[in-house]
């Protein structure tokens, strides 16, 4: 649905953060030397010949090839396409990722306007808290339920009067405004009439806000005992129930570090667990924990406890959360499961038993790998052969659904060992699993593969181009022009490559042309330019070979190269035209022609000289 993502914003973010700690967050890095080093993520080794340098913002492993910014990193570290890539490294960097105006423009546009439309719907429930005849109503309700007024404050709570026109009044003044609180959910259509009245009334409003801080959406709760208790805005352009969390965003505003997140079940506990200081919690918003909402999670954290009622429901709700963790479990995250008695929410446990308790349960909360095999063996006797092996058949496909990692092999060795299978005989077990298509789908978010057969060919490729860098004078320009990316404001000529019919000659114009606009640009900012194309690929290759760069003089040794392309340009110009005329005959040409034909053959010899004298 969304436009490219514009190039300058590309160039700026890899300007901005640095490859040292986008890795070094996943991977732990040493200093060695100028580079820091570490064992490569993408292959199996024992001593390190992974290696960041920081200047270039490039890594690069000796052992396996594998190379590139840190968008490339991303993508095959966590196995996210280039958009998410970009998205995550925004994310954590604080800023917006813009889309390119396109034929969605409109589209964006409108969504804007719902933003600041919603926004002043919160802005007006806020203010009905403060202003509203009934206002000692609302609040009587929220002090009766613990909440402070700073609490209120900081979650933006606020209060949708009774009647039915309030907010339509308050807001929908031009045709277009009341368009736009339709589309963002706070007015509904009377059917058949062409009545509009205010879907949130009588009610405690609380806002849902989006990673960063908008507002998308609303939660109203009643303030007596009517049904339904909560009402939420439906699915708009701006909101989509299965992926946001209620309080995420407030969350990590609360830390400077999200070290884990309590996910729970309603607007309530969030609010009541932050005011008893515990203000790392969000709520799914009456749907079941997604794969999205944990991977989205998981970008900000390293760790979620999913909090459940200890009644059958609550049970099913925590199969559920784990069948929908498992896909977003890369190495290094961590899922635990807290089951709170019976009859009580985090709510009115935290309320009852205090912060440092509640803290307490929290840390005592079951690890993922024993729930998996706690839940996958009830009613099992694991006493008999039979019991053990209906484990096996339960829990394979589930630690199947783990990315593949050292976590994945050993929640495979431990399901050995409590099974008495062996991991080969779990292999044919999942293998009987995904002859049939519809068990065990991977997930969108999963695409996983395997990196060594990926960066076996690429090394291939690498020595291909390292050697022939050397020789052709179109891969050498390329490759000085990435290592000292400021060289291109020597070059006072224009050359025009477009002709030249080496392949990658295109590249190379696109580079000067690129640098005369940005000449500040860094080689990150180049490789990251072609990223994902196959150009990026060649860039990648060409930044490891160090040793063919000249130590001093690049811009020399550059304006020499390009002067030789020029002049490779026109004789094959010439080539071309002399050899026409040889083809016709030389005694079938006509006066012209013999002009033409004495011309070009001088100009041969004159540019040749000069080839020759260099
Ligand atoms: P609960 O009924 O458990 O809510 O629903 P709660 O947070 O404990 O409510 P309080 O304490 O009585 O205020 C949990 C969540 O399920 C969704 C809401 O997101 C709610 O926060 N829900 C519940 C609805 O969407 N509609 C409902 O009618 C009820
Ligand atoms: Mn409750």
């Amino acid at each position: 649905m969304s436009g490219r993502i514009p190039q300058y914003f590309i160039d700026d973010l890899l300007d901005r953060l640095d490859i040292v700690e986008v890795i070094d967050r996943r991977v732990p890095l040493k200093k060695s030397g100028r580079n820091y080093t570490a064992c490569c993520p993408f292959h199996d080794e024992k001593t390190p010949s992974f290696s960041v340098n920081q200047e270039k913002q490039f890594y690069h492993c000796f052992g396996c090839g594998a190379a590139g910014n840190a968008i490339g990193f991303l993508m095959d570290y966590e196995r996210q396409d280039f958009p998410r890539a970009i998205e995550s490294l925004a994310d954590s960097a604080g800023l917006e990722v813009p889309r390119e105006a396109s034929v969605f423009h409109e589209d964006t546009q409108n969504k804007k306007n719902i933003y600041t439309i919603l926004e002043k719907a919160a802005d007006y429930y806020r203010d009905q808290l403060k202003k509203h005849p009934n206002k000692q109503i609302a609040i009587g309700y929220l002090k009766n339920r613990g909440l402070s007024g700073e609490i209120t404050r900081d979650f933006d709570i606020g209060y949708a009067p009774p009647g039915w026109d309030n907010l339509l009044k308050a807001l929908g003044n031009s045709q277009e405004d009341r368009q736009l609180l339709i589309d963002g959910g706070m007015l509904i259509e009377k059917e058949g009439e062409n009545k509009l009245y205010d879907r949130f009334r009588d009610r405690i409003i609380f806002p849902i806000r989006d990673n960063r801080g908008r507002v998308i959406a609303f939660g109203g709760r009643v303030l007596g005992d009517d049904k339904p208790k909560y009402l939420n805005s439906p699915e708009t352009p701006i909101f989509h129930k299965s992926k946001e969390l209620y309080g995420l965003y407030q969350s990590r505003k609360s830390n400077r570090q999200l070290l884990r997140l309590l996910i729970v079940e309603g607007y309530m506990d969030v609010v009541a667990l932050a005011q008893h200081g515990i203000t790392w919690s969000a709520a799914t918003l009456g749907t079941a924990t997604s794969t999205e909402h944990l991977v989205r999670v998981f970008r900000q954290c390293p760790e979620v406890v999913f909090c459940f009622d200890g009644d059958e429901a609550g049970r099913k709700a925590a199969v559920r959360a784990l069948e929908s963790a498992l896909p977003a479990m890369e190495d290094g995250r961590l899922a635990r499961f807290l089951f709170l008695p019976q009859g009580e929410d985090p709510d009115s446990m935290v309320r009852r038993i205090g912060a440092t308790d509640f803290t307490r349960l929290v840390n005592k909360a079951v690890p993922l790998e024993d729930y998996l095999f706690d839940s996958q063996s009830a009613n099992l006797n694991l006493e008999t052969l039979d019991g053990r092996a209906r484990l096996s058949t339960l829990a394979a496909p589930l630690i199947n659904k783990l990315p593949d990692g050292v976590f994945k092999k050993l929640m495979m060795k431990s399901l050995a060992e409590r099974s008495g299978l062996t991991v080969d005989d779990l292999s044919d077990i999942l293998a009987s699993h995904q002859a049939k298509p519809s068990e065990d789908k991977k997930p969108a978010t999963n695409n996983a593969h395997d990196n060594q057969p990926v960066a076996q060919p690429r090394k291939r490729q690498a020595q291909q181009n390292e050697a022939e860098s050397t020789r052709n004078p179109v891969l050498y320009a390329i490759a000085l022009l990435l290592h000292e990316p400021k060289a291109a404001s020597h070059i006072e000529t224009r050359y025009d490559l477009s002709t030249h019919k080496d392949p990658r000659a295109p590249l190379l114009s696109a580079m000067l042309d690129l640098l005369h606009k940005r000449p500040d640009s860094t080689p990150a900012m180049l490789i990251g330019h072609w990223y994902g194309e196959p150009w990026g690929e060649v860039l990648q290759q060409l930044l490891q070979f160090d040793q063919i760069i000249p130590g001093d003089d690049i811009n020399q040794e550059l304006t020499d190269t390009l002067e030789l392309l020029e002049r490779q340009k026109i004789n094959e110009q010439l080539d071309g035209e002399l050899s026409s005329f040889i083809e016709k005959g030389l005694n079938q040409l006509n006066d012209t022609e013999k002009l033409r034909f004495n011309e070009l053959f001088q100009e041969k010899q004159r540019i040749n000289n000069k080839q020759s004298q260099n």
